[in-house]
């Protein structure tokens, strides 16, 4: 059941290309306060972007439109931060931003694609998204999938690509996203969407500041990630494949996802062979972020069409396959585990036909602010099968009969509880 061939197959996979003979180096540093730093940065790019090395010293670097890297052969050390400017009303201007996001027609200020990169901030740079005036603006406007908000950092098709200790202060929305590509490692990433506008305290101000989204990609490896959020800390969308996640904390926000999947009617989402292993979720002062809605969760739109996406959608099919997840310790989460197939629904839906299959959770510790242990409640339609626990130990409420929620499951094996229809014992 564990997809061990592939496991293995990965560690070989990203291959160091030939770092030692750059033909040229371009070194810059910021221009300063008041100055717009985005035409030297693409200038760099330019010279140095293709099989050679750009360096950015420390220091903030002005970023005021719409940036495309395309690496090939390259390595960029960016000691500093790209900060996009704050002005709402031009970033919402579609002509402001790319639009290579398929799904929900998602806006992007920052893109890199290429072949063969490395992207170091070591830790002293990456990403500043200058955040807080979006989500103080987006308390009082309304707010949809697909209206402009842009995403942080978003690599399209890039094959081969490392991205290394990179730190995103204050996404306005989701901070990465991995869009068709493949080969990619994430190594060290740090995300931190916090509000500090004193009228929101207690609320959360920071919705949809996801650390990363994975689309129509394979192979794609995230290691040591420490996300701070609003929404979800990881989330694995359609045609993922080949998807690795290791040591990952997740402070507040929506926990690790699976979707929403089956937007799309006429599309099929299929995901497959994902290992998540070493997470930690952790509730933080609800001051700050009053969500620690999930440890993991799986979510698929119903069977029925309700508009079109980017907000609306749903009736789309596919398949999720070979999951494990292992290594879990929950602190205070909601709803440890959660598949449901009734997302966007209406009562008298058809049920999804997108069907879960050999979902693996092992080693689980820790605690919920409910009793709802496990809830997996699989479409009447296609039901789940193969869904095994091992080492599946998670604390509800003190004096609470603890829940445990199955349904339309064939295969369902190693909870020591009975978990059936109702969950009630
Ligand atoms: C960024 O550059 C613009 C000019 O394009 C300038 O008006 C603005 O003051 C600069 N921002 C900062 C923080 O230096
Ligand atoms: C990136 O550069 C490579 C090599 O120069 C080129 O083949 C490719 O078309 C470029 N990609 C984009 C999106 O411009
Ligand atoms: C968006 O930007 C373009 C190009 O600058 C401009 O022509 C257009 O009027 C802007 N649209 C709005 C709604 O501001
Ligand atoms: C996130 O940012 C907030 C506000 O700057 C800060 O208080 C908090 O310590 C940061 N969290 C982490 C994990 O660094
Ligand atoms: C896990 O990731 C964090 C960064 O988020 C890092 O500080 C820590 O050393 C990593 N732990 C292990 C065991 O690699
Ligand atoms: C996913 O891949 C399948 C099979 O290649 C394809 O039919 C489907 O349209 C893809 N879905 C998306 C959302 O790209
Ligand atoms: C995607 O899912 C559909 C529906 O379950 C299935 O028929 C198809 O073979 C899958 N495609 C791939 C590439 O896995
Ligand atoms: C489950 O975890 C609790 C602590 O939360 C511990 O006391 C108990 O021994 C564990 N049970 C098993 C079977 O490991
Ligand atoms: C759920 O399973 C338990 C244990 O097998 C059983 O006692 C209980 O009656 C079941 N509840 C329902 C509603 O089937």
């Amino acid at each position: 059941m564990l997809p061990l061939t592939w496991l293995f197959i990965h560690l070989a996979f990203i291959l160091p290309f030939s770092r030692t003979a750059h033909a040229k180096t371009c070194t810059l540093s910021p221009l300063g306060v008041g100055k717009d730093d985005t035409d030297q940065v693409e200038q760099a790019i330019a010279t140095c972007g293709n099989g050679g090395k750009t360096v950015f010293e420390s220091g903030t670097y002005n970023i005021t439109r719409k940036m495309t890297w395309n690496l090939t052969s390259a390595t960029v050390d960016l000691n500093g931060y790209l900060s996009f400017k704050p002005d709402i009303q031009f970033w919402l201007n579609a002509t402001n931003t790319y639009r290579v996001v398929f799904i929900q027609n998602q806006a992007s200020w920052f893109v890199v694609t290429g072949s063969d990169f490395v992207i170091d901030a070591h830790n002293t740079g990456g990403i500043q998204g200058n955040g807080q005036p979006w989500w103080s603006y987006f308390q009082t406007h309304p707010r949809a999938d697909g209206d402009g908000r842009p995403i942080s950092l978003t690599l399209w098709k890039a094959t081969r690509g490392v991205i290394r200790n990179f730190r995103i202060v204050s996404p306005p929305f989701w901070s990465n996203t991995a869009a068709e590509s493949s080969d990619i490692e994430y190594n060290g990433m740090y995300v931190n969407a916090t509000n500090t506008d004193p009228l929101y305290i207690g609320k959360n101000a920071v919705p949809n500041t996801d650390g990363i989204n994975t689309y129509r990609s394979d192979k794609i490896v995230m290691l040591n990630w420490d996300v701070t959020c609003g929404d979800d800390c990881l989330a694995v969308k359609g045609n993922s494949s080949n998807i690795i996640a290791r040591n990952i904390t997740c402070r507040g926000g929506n926990g690790i996802a699976f979707g929403s999947i089956g937007q799309y009617a006429d599309m099929n989402d299929n995901i497959s062979n994902v290992i998540l292993q070493d997470l930690l979720m952790t509730r933080i002062d609800p001051n700050v972020q009053p969500n620690m809605a999930n440890g993991v969760y799986f979510k698929t739109w119903t069977g029925s069409v309700h508009g079109v996406p980017p907000t609306g959608g749903g009736g789309g099919s596919g398949a999720v396959n070979n999951v494990v997840v292992k290594g879990v310790h929950l602190d205070r989460v909601n709803i440890p585990l959660h598949l449901y197939q009734t997302n966007g629904g209406h009562t008298g839906d058809a049920p999804s036909t997108l069907k879960f299959s050999n979902l693996r959770f092992a080693d689980w510790t820790g605690t919920a602010v409910t009793n709802r242990i496990v809830d997996i409640e699989c479409s009447a339609a296609v039901g789940c099968s193969g869904v095994s626990f091992a080492g599946y130990n998670i604390s509800g409420p003190a004096g609470q009969a603890p829940r445990f929620i199955c349904q339309n499951i064939q295969g369902l094996s190693g909870l020591s509880a009975p978990c059936n229809a109702t969950g009630q014992m």
